[in-house]
């Protein structure tokens, strides 16, 4: 079984929905940590609740590289395959990245690379954008950049408030993120300069 380490900072409803796909047996994967930064993350609290192993590693005062040795250390320590942020309002160094070569995702709530960095629906709104989504993507150590692995667009309404488009986008980023992390696990991808292709089999 495939072990994955979730980082988080805040509410932890991307973890949530990972959560109860491995639960339902859908996603055939096991929770080995879910770790933040803050110490408060509503979602650090769900993963006690759900007996999961939850750690906060606070990064007040620490610089980017000892703070990220503290992570792939929580991370090595829980035999973890396959790090998925969600919600991790932290850039990552590049030796992290190293550590995981091909094996760190985040989701990002647009349809990258429009939009990326904080409030992303926002951004898609004010420029009036008709269609805008959410990505899963590899991590690189630049911010939202990563080979792309999964998108799904979410049609903008002229009503729309950042509430209303948020919580569209965030159904599509429940249902997108185990799917890539079903791809991911499974191995049946290649990455092609930025192209991330699914092999034939499991198209
Ligand atoms: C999501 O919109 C995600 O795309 C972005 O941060 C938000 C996290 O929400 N990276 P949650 O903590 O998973 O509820």
């Amino acid at each position: 079984m495939k072990r994955l380490g979730i980082l988080l900072s805040g509410r932890g409803s991307n973890f949530e929905a990972i959560a109860d796909q491995v639960a339902s047996g859908s996603l055939k994967a096991a929770i080995a940590v879910v770790i933040s930064n803050r110490s408060e993350a509503r979602g650090l609290a769900v993963a006690r609740e759900r007996g999961l192993k939850a750690v906060s590693i606070p990064s007040k005062g620490l610089d980017r590289e000892v703070y990220d040795r503290l992570v792939i250390e929580e991370l090595n320590r829980s035999a973890v395959d396959l790090v998925c942020l969600a919600g991790f309002m932290r850039l990552l160094s590049a030796s992290f990245v190293r550590a995981f070569p091909q094996r760190v995702l985040n989701i990002h709530p647009s349809l990258l690379p429009a939009f990326p960095g904080l409030d992303a629906q926002k951004q898609a709104l004010e420029h009036g954008v008709k269609i805008t989504g959410c990505t899963v993507h590899f991590v690189d150590e630049y911010l939202d950049a990563g080979p792309i692995i999964l998108q799904a667009a979410v049609p903008l309404k002229d009503g729309d408030t950042v509430e209303s488009l948020s919580a569209r986008i965030l159904q599509e980023e429940h249902r997108i993120y185990s799917e890539a992390i079903r791809m991911v696990l499974s191995d049946s991808f290649r990455i092609e300069g930025r192209r991330v292709m699914v092999e034939p089999q499991h198209r």
